[in-house]
């Protein structure tokens, strides 16, 4: 069962899966097109819609003023106008909807449009908007002991300053909706969202509907990487308005450049840091100030602070802390939700610390580390003790398993023989907690029928998007009924059948639902074994086992296959349906004093990070990224392993070439995939290995199989650092910058730069 393959890869090979720009148009469907500002920031003075809307085929161009509800969107903050109504706050704000008998005609009426709009200072950097005093949310602060006093106890301190770019998630589908009234007034909308309920609530406030008349189908995403957890939700809204007025069917599906310009990214930050050693090379003290770009509106950016502060000391212990973000303002496109969320900016901030630290002091950056990393019953500033960590084990399993001393010395011979090549290496230990970090998200509910013929269909809260989650769902009923996988069908993620769902977010995805699914499972299976038990004048003693499609008692076939037990079962009346609820036990947080026990369960890994430089151009390649990684006990090893391989190829990304560029005016100029790089096949590491660390697994895991989704992204950054080194090998002149992404560009400054 663990080498099942993703039940998905059949179709996407073959073209047959669908999204949502696959669904066969309906006869009448509309098409809609969204006009939006020209401008970062500026008062609208008049937009002109006269000829656009005389153009023979445009049906309605929808505005603020078409809005039967409220004209809001804001998931946390009520602070985001669905149609901007008289000022604009960024480049690509949406202001209306054109709805046209095809894309073509929308298209054209688009260029008939005239607005006028007088200009407004634009701010597009967060320590900008933080000196002019513009801020999302007031700032949210973790404090463990008392930090003052640990920087006296310091034999020294370094402060410095880092930052970090944001990040186009770049799914491969874009954006997209496509919604159909249905009778009295209902409506259905098939949306590429995370967050089915939020689009079906958000719908419901805009509309000025009860949530009940508005059902949200999901059925799988062509990726999302937190770009579709909230920012899915505006197109849904945008296309079910339509839908709802006109009573047509409306497809709104974004263009790839529409996309790029007009939605959220990862969260550029600007960080300034102080950090604090004893002569032992422990932190005593650390103390941060992160800006945070937030861009216009709130959006997640207060949930993506909390975890920002949550994963600030990463695999460490340190004993005094203060940590402090805040939200900037800025003229930009609402940032937003993408894998690690705000985890990654929070633990390259501390890395570049250590970093730091160790250039100062003359010391290996790999012995602070070590001397650091967290144990048993050390505290994390947020209050939580640490339990079952694995931060040593994983540490010294990468140093001895993919022989890091050998490799050291290999690199400074090669860096000794070779002027134009350098070697750089690089330690990236991680520790990434698993729960939503706002505790009442984390539950969830299945709904498992099995039909008369024995056959099962199985409905969850969570969204496929490429992680394979269905086929976690598939193994976790397949394992419960010891029924073949084939008779099993997992269903689309549909508001109708689970309600109140939380988003597939924050890698719980498999934990929550699962949990849920093998909860009903197991109900289904008791009814079942009681059944079988009174049919059979068994004992409540005897064992009932379901294998291989049969029932076994006392580990002995009875001759009883599953098909017949059901048949049976239904006609003695037994409901073979089940719906079941999951809440991850025992954790809590307490906002008013930032402490608490917020995650279920921690997840830890080391990574190993091999790069040369061509010191004549300032390009670079991976030799090699080695891993162990703590899966728990994988229910899926195929699965996980390929969460791990695109979770460190995007946070390489990440921090080596994805470089976001908005111009003074708040324009995006990295707005295609001609200017904006993003990985591919040659620039991947030539080797990777990913080994599972060697554990009993975790209780509170799906299968004692640990989530996965984001945890590993933050191996990336230590591709940072690997560079880094190798430019220091070069350039004895080169003086420390945490300025991510290192880009061949910066590479090439800094192999050149002189004091
Ligand atoms: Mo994910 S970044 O929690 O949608």
């Amino acid at each position: 069962m663990s080498s099942m393959t993703n039940k998905d890869s059949n179709g996407h090979v073959r073209g047959t899966s669908l999204f949502v720009d696959d669904i066969n148009v309906r006869e009448g469907t509309l098409h809609a097109l969204v006009f939006d500002s020209p401008s970062a920031h500026g008062k609208i003075i008049k937009v002109d819609y006269s000829k656009a809307a005389e153009l023979a085929g445009v049906e309605q161009i929808f505005t603020y003023k078409d809005i039967p509800g409220e004209n809001q969107i804001g998931g946390i903050i009520p602070d985001e106008v669905l149609f901007a109504e008289n000022e604009v706050h960024f480049m690509g704000q949406p202001i209306a909807l054109i709805v046209a008998k095809s894309l073509a005609i929308a298209k054209k009426a688009k260029e008939l449009i005239k607005i006028e709009i007088e200009e407004l200072p634009v701010v597009t950097k967060a320590r900008e908007a933080f000196d002019k005093g513009l801020l999302i949310s007031p700032p949210r602060k973790f404090e463990l002991n008392d930090v003052a006093k640990g920087f006296e106890e310091s034999d020294y301190v370094f402060e410095g300053t880092t930052f970090t770019n944001g990040q186009e998630h770049l799914y491969l589908e874009t954006q997209g909706s496509y919604a159909f009234p249905l009778e009295n007034g209902n409506i259905k909308v098939v949306s590429s969202t995370q967050g089915p309920t939020s689009v079906q609530m958000t719908i419901a406030k805009v509309l000025g509907l009860a949530m009940h008349r508005i059902e949200i189908e999901v059925n799988r995403l062509g990726g999302a990487f937190g770009g579709k957890e909230d920012q899915a939700t505006p197109w849904a809204v945008m296309a079910a308005l339509a839908a709802y007025q006109l009573q047509k069917p409306v497809k709104l599906i974004l263009e790839r450049n529409d996309d790029m310009r007009m939605t959220g990214k990862r969260h550029p930050y600007e960080s300034t840091f102080k950090i604090g050693l004893n002569k032992d090379l422990k932190i005593i003290a650390f103390e941060v100030d992160y800006y945070q770009n937030s861009g216009a509106a709130a959006d997640l950016s207060p949930a993506i602070t909390e975890r920002t502060l949550f994963h600030a000391t990463n695999s460490y212990f340190v004993k005094n802390a203060k940590l402090t973000v805040y939200s900037c303002k800025t003229n930009l496109p609402p940032n937003t939700a993408f894998r690690g969320f705000g985890g990654p900016q929070g633990m390259y901030v501390i890395e570049a610390a250590i970093v730091k630290a160790a250039a100062e002091l003359q010391v290996p950056v790999s012995k602070i580390q070590e001397v650091n990393l967290l144990q048993d019953n050390d505290v994390f500033p947020y209050g939580q003790l640490v339990q079952n960590a694995a931060t040593k084990k994983v540490w010294q399993e990468v140093k001895s398993q993919f022989n890091w001393k050998e490799k050291q010395k290999e690199i400074t011979d090669f860096n000794k023989e070779n002027t134009q090549y350098k070697k750089g290496l690089s330690l990236m230990p991680i520790t990434f907690g698993i729960s939503f970090t706002n505790t009442p998200m984390n539950h969830a509910r299945a709904l498992v029928h099995i039909y008369q013929d024995g056959s099962v269909g199985i409905s969850t809260g969570a969204v496929e998007m490429g992680q394979s989650v269905n086929t976690k769902m598939l193994q976790v009923a397949a394992d419960t009924f010891g029924l073949n996988p084939d008779s099993i069908k997992i269903e689309t993620t549909n508001t109708t059948r689970i309600a109140n769902m939380s988003p597939t977010a924050a890698s719980t995805g498999a934990d929550l639902n699962g949990k849920a699914l093998q909860k009903a499972c197991n109900t289904l299976k008791t009814r079942l074994v009681n059944y079988i038990i009174a049919a059979n004048n068994l004992k409540d003693s005897d064992s009932i086992t379901f294998k291989d499609d049969e029932v076994y008692v006392n580990d002995r076939s009875i001759d009883l296959g599953w098909k017949q037990l059901i048949s049976d079962a239904f006609l003695q009346r037994i409901s073979l349906s089940e719906h079941a609820h999951y809440t991850t036990p025992e954790i809590h947080f307490d906002k008013s004093i930032e402490k608490g026990h917020p995650f279920a369960y921690h997840v830890y890994g080391t990574a190993l990070t091999v790069v040369t430089v061509d010191c004549i151009r300032g390009t670079y390649e991976f030799d090699s990224v080695e891993i162990v990684h703590d899966f728990g006990k994988s229910m899926n090893q195929g699965i996980d392993v390929g969460q791990v391989e695109g979770a460190l190829v995007q946070g390489i990304g990440w921090m080596t070439m994805e470089e976001i560029s908005y111009d003074s005016k708040g324009r995006l100029a990295s707005n295609s995939l001609s200017g904006y790089k993003v990985p591919d096949i040659f620039s991947v590491p030539k080797k990777v290995t990913v080994k599972a660390l060697d554990t009993e697994g975790e209780a509170m895991a799906i299968l004692k199989s640990k989530a996965v989704g984001e945890p590993p992204l933050m191996y990336g950054i230590g591709a940072y650092f690997a560079i880094q080194n190798a430019i220091k090998a070069f350039n004895p002149d080169y003086q420390l910058k945490f300025d991510a992404p290192m880009t061949p560009e910066k590479v090439l400054m800094g192999l050149y730069e002189r004091k």
